[in-house]
């Protein structure tokens, strides 16, 4: 399949990043038993595979500002260009052994999202998506999910701890979800959520308090597989928005009608 020198770019370095991570999601079985526990190691994990990204993308496009959700902000000589980058996401499924984590890279210019990867090392899913070009899983052209009725629909949540969530709201959000769909779904990585929904797996996802690491390849994604990504309040999505809502153009809708009635909206 040939890709522009841009995806090359962000796969080459996805793909570097995850040797290590593939090694060390291997290692966390053995952790998990160990006095210390794998929690620090984990720590390790994400921040060396932040710096294999850094130096990788940076080598490749140098003066390119560079956004991670490890070592935050490092300003470029080029002010237009910004990579946005979560080494690890669904960190807490890696932590369990649970093969569901992804390196997500994104490229925004001036101000808007052009391209996305999104990588799940343990079973080599590669997602990728480029502004006017597509998305792809692996080799194959993405499509959201054509389902156009609520109760035929699966749906992705999420389930924040009380400390980084309004709990009452979220059980209101479940609740009237859920009576509505054909079954609702936590899996734990932001990333994977939007390029399932991209790959018509899900058929909607919703989430609040995400950062803009954990959002912005997926845009891309969904986006490019012709699928609709907004705020809660069906406005145009940001990095910086309050949450997220991403589906089909039916699906989409119906969810943010049934979102605004759990918050009395
Ligand atoms: C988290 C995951 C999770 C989402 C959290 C994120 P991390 O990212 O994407 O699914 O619910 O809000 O912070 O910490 O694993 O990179
Ligand atoms: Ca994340
Ligand atoms: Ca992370």
């Amino acid at each position: 399949m040939l890709r522009s020198a841009l995806l090359n770019v962000m796969i080459k370095a996805a793909q570097k990043a995850s040797r290590a991570l593939k090694r060390d999601f291997g290692e966390i079985e053995h952790l998990q038993v160990s006095v210390k526990g794998p929690g620090n190691f984990v720590t390790a994990a994400d921040r060396r595979a932040e710096e294999t990204l850094r130096q990788e993308l940076e080598l490749a496009r140098p003066g390119y500002s560079f956004l991670g959700e490890e070592g935050g902000r490092h300003e470029g000589t080029d002010k237009t260009h910004c990579w946005i980058v979560d080494p690890l996401d669904g960190t807490l499924n890696f932590l369990h052994g649970i093969p569901h984590f992804a390196i997500s890279i994104a490229l925004e210019r001036e101000g808007s999202i052009v391209a996305g990867v999104v990588y799940n090392p343990a079973n080599d899913e590669l997602f990728t998506a480029e502004r006017g070009k597509g998305a792809f899983l692996n080799d194959r052209r993405l499509r959201v999910a054509a389902r156009k009725r609520l109760a035929d629909s699966v749906v992705a949540c999420a389930l924040p701890h009380p400390s980084r969530g309004d709990v009452v709201l979220t059980r209101n959000e479940h609740i009237a979800v859920q009576e509505k769909v054909a079954s609702l779904r936590r899996f734990g990585a932001a990333t994977l959520d939007l390029a399932w929904v991209a790959a018509g797996r899900l058929d909607a996802y919703w989430e609040r308090g995400l950062s803009p690491w954990d959002m912005a390849a997926g845009i891309a994604l969904v986006r490019e597989a012709g699928g609709f990504v907004t705020d809660l309040d069906g406005g145009d999505i940001t990095l910086t928005a309050d949450g997220v809502v991403a589906g089909n153009d039916d699906i989409h809708r119906d969810l943010l009608r049934l979102l605004k009635g759990a918050r009395g909206a």
